[in-house]
């Protein structure tokens, strides 16, 4: 090891930065550093076509390393072709004295020993769970799913993972895909924040450090917009608004220096996306220049023969590898017939030297070639795998992820020192649901429940009564078992109704089991099921002193429960900390402040539902008849609109007040407002500023977010907020396919959510 300069430097800043708190300092997107060149260059010219195919070839670790290695079998090929330069990357590793086996038969067997990347579906959390993301979302706060990040990173790179499979940033607008809980909701703007945070926290601000990880942009692109929702299903998407919905998140992360990029599973327009040059790249490494490298989805390369576009695996890797996808994800295709495409002449040498070529840049970014085994120090895997300041952390970023959506008489927060509470719901003492679909190395059951963390908060001698009241599910709850709903007999009602009666207070826990959604988890209604309704509306009729706790992946459709519930917090699947971080808020010692990134329906039949819709030619009922663009059945309206959450304290926005009343293009528009605590309690809000662009070359949205500020007042304080707009802001891609913004009439909104808003106007010149 040569102790020069630069490792000394590294390592004091790996100190500073292993401190998950130091979040937000200045981060270094990534680029092409020209000594690195030099060294692919010249390992390129060592390297056989073989070997270069062979970076582009990840295998899934699917053997139990810890025996000795196999002799026959799919494994011990695996084993051979690590040894002989074959394979660039696993997946599904994990630990220290794992990954240094398989890296060790890289470095040590293979010609140049080159080492291998060890990737992981790091979603929100290695070990210690935080909220899904969607729900992390809801807090608004950017420094929060930094540091969550962050955290996943410390924990996933001390067990020797160095590349993780997120942030997942597909927008979608349609809840009956289970994989809505991996995202950051419906918006493209509030995504693009996330996306960039996560990015952040993942890579922190150099890569090379032992405790950052390359991070994932997924899935590019339009996976989220399945038709009917239903999962990897075909995309039939304009590309209006490809450009100005679903990308704008990948060309955020790109921006911020992701390392990767994952493609998707779905086709668009006729093309699937694993072979689609358009969008790998014209778009991503032509247009944005992106340096990185792009992952194939688990299989999608074979996958191309399912779609129809390719006859066998030889056609499929030809169509994959001219696309833009550099590296196979378990497909076996390129490993088994690209060189002889290349041969052939069917598939350009320049193309495999440039996919190696981004490989390599990755694992130098990384450090792999100054240490292989930098992500292999058994005392970090045990020091910070699941480590108490990481289980605060959890703490914190549940409670801020919380949403409160109703509370009628404010019947929150609670008292700590009520005379005793019944806590009704299988869930509520579910230990398991709170850790989520994509947990990483969670250890099974280990969250903290609602019911442990009511039991934690109140004061001495408060009596809790727990009763599971409904079933949820039964049979395997297993990550590849498809769920089956419990038939309910409603045996468990009686006790839960005299619960009920007896107690000053009920806590109810409803939603749905973190089987539900998640990856191939789309349903057709999103109701609740079972009859989770049926009991809550039982104890309503013997107390009415009910608080609701939603644990759900995705939006629900509940306008009963909404309806006839005074109070009701949304708690997603929370993570590791659930039980405590709604404690916290019941218990008021925490004030809600999460706003919802996704729009709740009031009826399955709603969705696609969002608040950034078009105006259509008939949005009103102008003529009173029948003809316009509404439901006979329901309401345009969602039950509660994207940006939605209230607080124990009270809001009010008044005096918007915009710098001019008109831009020239070069100009920053100043839109003030004063918004005001008018309750009694400190608390914080999310003010969201919106705008319309009343006319353009093709339709534009009713109303688009653009900026948001979350801030703490104290009771009674006034603060005067600024937002700045500029052209950038009010940029869409146009009728003429390309990103400008238009001069004419533009309506701009401030307010706590995107139905409650003041209104101004402004032209742009
Ligand atoms: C998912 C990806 C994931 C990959 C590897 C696929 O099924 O779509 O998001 O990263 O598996 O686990």
């Amino acid at each position: 090891m040569k102790w020069n300069l630069s490792i000394i430097a590294i390592g004091i800043a790996m100190t500073l930065w292993i401190v998950p708190q130091a979040c937000g300092q200045t981060f270094t997107p990534m680029a092409t550093d020209a000594r690195i060149e030099k060294k692919i260059d010249s390992l390129l010219r060592l390297m056989t076509l073989e070997e270069k195919i062979g970076q582009m070839n990840q295998y899934n670790g699917s053997w139990d390393v810890t025996g000795p290695a196999p002799q026959s079998g799919g494994d011990a090929i695996k084993y051979q072709q690590i040894r002989k330069g074959e394979v660039g990357a696993m997946l599904n590793v994990l630990g220290v004295k794992n990954t240094r086996e398989i890296q060790q038969l890289a470095v040590n067997n293979s010609r140049l020993g080159i080492p291998l990347l060890f990737g992981y579906d790091v979603i929100h959390g290695y070990q210690t769970m935080m909220p899904i993301p969607l729900g992390e979302t809801a807090s608004w706060d950017m420094q929060v799913l930094e540091k969550s990040a962050r955290v996943a990173a410390v924990e996933a790179t001390a067990a020797g993972v160095n590349w993780t499979f997120a942030p997942m940033m597909d927008v979608s607008r349609d809840a009956r895909w289970g994989r809505v809980m991996e995202g950051a909701g419906e918006d493209p703007y509030l995504g693009a924040q996330a996306a960039v945070a996560r990015v952040r926290g993942f890579q922190g601000p150099d890569l090379s450090l032992a405790n950052t990880l390359a991070a994932c942009a997924k899935h590019f692109a339009a996976y989220g917009f399945g038709e009917a929702a239903r999962e990897y299903n075909t995309v039939e998407i304009t590309e209006n608004t490809l450009q100005n919905v679903v990308l704008p998140p990948f060309k955020a992360a790109a921006e911020a220096g992701v390392a990767t990029f994952m493609n998707a599973f779905n086709e668009i327009g006729g093309v699937p996306a694993t072979a689609s040059t358009y969008l790998q790249r014209d778009l991503l490494k032509g247009a944005w220049g992106f340096q990185g490298f792009v992952v194939s989805d688990w299989g999608s390369i074979r996958e191309l023969i399912t779609h129809g576009v390719a006859a066998d695996k030889r056609e499929a890797s030809r169509l994959a590898a001219l696309g833009g996808s550099d590296m196979d994800m378990e497909s076996s295709a390129y490993t088994t017939t690209l060189a002889q495409l290349v041969r052939d002449g069917n598939v350009p040498m320049a193309y495999v030297d440039d996919a190696a070529r981004r490989i390599l840049r990755v694992k130098f970014l990384l450090g792999l070639f100054d240490d292989p085994y930098r992500y292999c120090d058994e005392a970090r895997e045990k020091q910070y795998v699941g480590a108490p300041e990481h289980v605060a952390i959890a703490r914190e970023v549940g409670r801020k992820s919380i949403v409160l959506l109703k509370n009628e008489g404010q019947l929150l927060p609670l008292a700590k020192n009520a005379g005793s509470i019944a806590v009704i719901g299988a869930l509520a003492a579910d230990k398991d649901v709170p850790l989520g679909s994509w947990r990483g190395q969670a250890v099974t059951g280990s969250a903290v429940s609602l019911l442990e963390g009511i039991q934690a908060a109140v004061a001495p001698g408060v009596k809790v009564v727990y009763e599971p009241g409904y079933k949820l599910t039964t049979g395997l709850r297993s990550f590849v078992q498809d769920l089956t709903f419990a038939q309910d007999d409603g045996s468990g009602f009686k006790a839960a109704i005299k619960a009920a009666k007896n107690a000053e207070i009920v806590v109810m826990a409803i939603g749905e089991d973190c089987w539900q959604s998640g990856e191939a988890r789309s349903q057709v209604d999103i109701t609740l099921k079972g009859r989770q309704e049926e009991l809550l509306r039982e104890i309503l009729k013997v107390n009415k002193r009910v608080v609701v706790v939603l644990m759900n992946g995705r939006p629900l459709a509940i306008p009963g429960v909404a309806e006839v519930s005074p109070a009701i917090l949304e708690a997603w699947h929370l993570g590791s900390q659930a039980g405590n971080s709604i404690a916290d808020v019941l218990f008021g010692d925490y004030n809600p402040a999460g706003k919802l990134p996704i729009s709740f329906p009031r009826a399955t039949g709603q969705a696609p539902i969002y608040y950034n819709r078009k105006s259509t030619g008939r949005p009103v009922n102008s003529e009173n008849n029948v003809f316009w663009s509404h439901y006979t059945d329901a309401p345009n309206t969602p039950l509660y609109p994207f940006g939605y959450g209230l607080s124990y304290t009270n809001f009010q926005y008044s005096e918007l007040k915009l710098s001019a009343s008109e831009i020239y293009p070069s100009e920053t528009l100043q839109v003030q407002v004063t918004l005001t605590n008018t309750g009694s309690r400190a608390g914080e809000e999310v003010a969201q500023l919106y705008v319309r662009d009343l006319v353009g070359s093709v339709t534009r949205p009713v109303k688009e977010l653009k900026g948001f500020q979350k801030v703490l007042l104290r009771p009674g304080e006034s603060r005067q907020l600024t937002f700045s707009l500029t052209t950038k802001d009010l940029a869409f891609f146009t009728g003429n396919r390309e990103w400008a913004a238009e001069p004419g009439d533009f309506e701009v909104f401030v307010g706590g959510n995107s139905e409650e808003t003041l209104k101004g106007a402004f032209k742009l010149n």
